[in-house]
């Protein structure tokens, strides 16, 4: 059923006001006339002054509030501001300063966004999802806080992430914003600070059982699988067990995925397959050894063995090239501290805690920085690397950036220009010997959001880790090859839509051989994907029209 929006209603509405840019005849149709300036101001008009009112802002954590507020008003001018220059304001609606938005969540509180599903509606989880006002809900992004970023238990404070998350999803790869539904499941917290906050917004609890929580979570699924049936649930910074154990539980049954275990993971196999493309080998002939064996570690290691059983070798084969080094020392046969799905990499091997005698036994062609401690990829650690390796590739994947394992700075210099390398966050291009190279930043973002517009647009019924695989193909596949050759393991920021685009299509095509598509296979693949597009321009029809059930 649709009813008709007029007047003060239509500029509360953030999808459907055009503030200063409904036409005359809009007003007089609408019932605006008087409610307005008299003025009729074009899109571009409109973002000059959101850019003039940023640049009067002092810290990007006000710029972040200032967007978050022009978005409970004006939906299409966010997403028009964010995807005017994605490269600016990508890092302040989402990482790095969602993690300060974050730590001062309860405090920055505006306006609520998203469902907060309390652990308290036990029983009663299909009658809240269903206060929801859209009924069609293609994503769900939720998190129950157990990690945020490298920040911890931040209980309802976490709820900046499946906000920030979701709205990548439109600003990269145009999923359009409706469909998407940020959710905190709040299961307590142990984060003594917020517990004792007056103005934390979460339940002031200690975290239950993991059979408790796992049970709650189980009621969660299953619920959306009844109130959004086309729902996709994308679980985001759960602690790394967690992660793990509930991606485990869910992938087979249900349409799910773990974006720190699969998206991270896909990211960084994009930069493997550029590293091993600018060594002219492929990723089957490389050694990997990881320092850091928690849900990112074994996420990529995992993904990466799928990748490499792609290439010809035995799931054996490849896990046999994979070594782990954690805080306890390297993973190895005798260890009795691992968890299940650590067991496939502990190898033979005699006990070491020495990371660098690690590296001068198993010899590897890549070390992989996933152990949230910054500086641990000594000078030691990279002139090992150089002596063993004519093109040593490190990846030193913590962040935020002071615990990066090694800066490109000290990699190119200690490795006297010849390591490949990449970070988690965005370094300058570094000067050395004359040369200049660009350290690329392996950021989620070149993945999911691609991978979720893949999966919309096919209205996909499971995720896969081939999806995951066939989107870091893609995404390795836009880096031209001069670029390659300065080093640049990931496609430039400047076009992001674009370049998801294409991977959205290349991961479209494999739901569709997969089989797990529930729309019609069209003929071409990237019209296809256009056409599911949102774009951040004024729907005069929309702007006086809602549904409601
Ligand atoms: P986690 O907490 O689950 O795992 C950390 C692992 O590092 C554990 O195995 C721990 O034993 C090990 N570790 C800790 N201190 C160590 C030390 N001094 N020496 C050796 N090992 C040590 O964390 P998770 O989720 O696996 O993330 C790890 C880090 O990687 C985070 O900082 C995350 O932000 C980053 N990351 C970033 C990515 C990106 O930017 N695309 C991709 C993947 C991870």
């Amino acid at each position: 059923m649709t009813t008709n929006m007029r007047g003060i209603e239509v500029l509360q509405d953030p999808r459907r006001n055009k503030s200063t840019a409904f036409t005359e005849a809009e007003k007089q149709s609408l019932g605006l006339v008087g409610l307005l300036p008299d003025v009729t101001e074009t899109e571009d008009l409109q973002l000059q002054r959101v850019n003039s009112q940023l640049a009067q802002k002092p810290t990007d954590l006000e710029r972040y509030i200032y967007l978050m507020n022009l978005l409970d008003h004006n939906e299409t001018l966010f997403y028009r501001t964010l995807m005017s220059d994605p490269a600016r304001f990508l890092p302040i609606v989402y990482d790095p300063t969602i993690g300060e938005a974050c730590l001062k969540f309860g405090h920055i509180y505006r306006q609520a966004r998203g469902m907060y599903l309390s652990m308290t509606r036990s029983g009663k989880v299909k009658d809240v999802l269903k206060n929801w006002p859209q009924k069609d809900v293609r994503f769900i992004c939720v998190t129950d806080a157990g990690r945020i970023l490298g920040l911890g238990d931040l209980g309802a404070n976490g709820m900046g992430i499946p906000i920030g998350k979701l709205q990548l999803y439109t600003a990269c790869a145009g999923v359009p914003p409706q469909f998407l539904l940020p959710m905190y499941l709040d299961a307590g917290t142990n984060n003594e600070q917020y517990l004792h906050d007056p103005l934390y917004l979460g339940m002031r609890k200690a975290r239950p059982s993991t059979e408790e929580l796992y049970s709650f979570v189980d009621e969660f699924v299953e619920a959306v699988q009844e109130v959004f049936p086309k729902c996709c649930i994308h679980f985001e910074d759960w602690t790394g067990v967690d992660a793990v154990h509930l991606l485990q539980r869910y992938r087979d049954k249900y349409c799910v995925y773990n974006d720190d275990v699969q998206g991270t993971a896909g990211i960084v196999l994009a930069g493997m397959i550029n590293a091993a493309k600018i060594k002219g080998t492929k990723l089957r002939d490389e050694k990997y050894l990881f320092l850091g064996a928690g849900s990112a570690g074994i996420g990529l290691a995992n993904l990466l063995c799928t990748a490499m059983v792609q290439e010809g070798l035995t799931v054996k084969q490849a896990q046999s090239r994979v070594y782990m080094f954690d805080i306890n020392g390297l993973l190895e046969d005798t260890r009795k501290d691992l968890v299940d799905f650590q067991q496939p990499y502990a190898h033979k091997h005699a006990p070491t805690r020495d990371f660098v005698a690690a590296i001068e036994s198993i010899k590897p062609t890549t070390i992989i920085g996933v152990s949230t401690v910054g500086g641990t990829f000594t000078q030691k650690v990279i002139e090992a690397m150089s002596r063993i390796n004519e093109r040593p590739v490190v990846l030193a994947l913590s962040n935020p950036t002071e615990h990066a394992e090694c800066t490109p700075e000290q990699t190119y210099t200690w490795s006297k220009g010849k390591a490949i390398y990449a970070a988690g966050v965005q370094f300058p291009p570094v000067r050395f010997n004359g040369q200049t190279f660009l350290p690329g930043q392996a950021n989620n973002f070149y993945i999911f959001p691609a991978v979720g517009m893949a999966i919309f647009a096919t209205q996909a019924s499971r995720v896969t880790d081939e999806m995951f695989i066939e989107a870091a193909r893609a995404v390795a596949d836009q880096v031209p090859s001069d670029l390659l050759k300065q080093g640049l393991l990931y496609p430039l920021q400047s076009n992001i839509l674009e370049t998801e685009i294409q991977t959205a299509a290349r991961v479209a095509k494999l739901v569709f051989d997969l089989g797990l598509a529930r729309v019609p296979r069209p003929a071409d693949m990237v019209a296809f994907i256009r056409e599911h597009v949102y774009k951040p321009e004024y729907n005069v029809e929309a702007a006086s029209r809602t549904t409601v059930a």
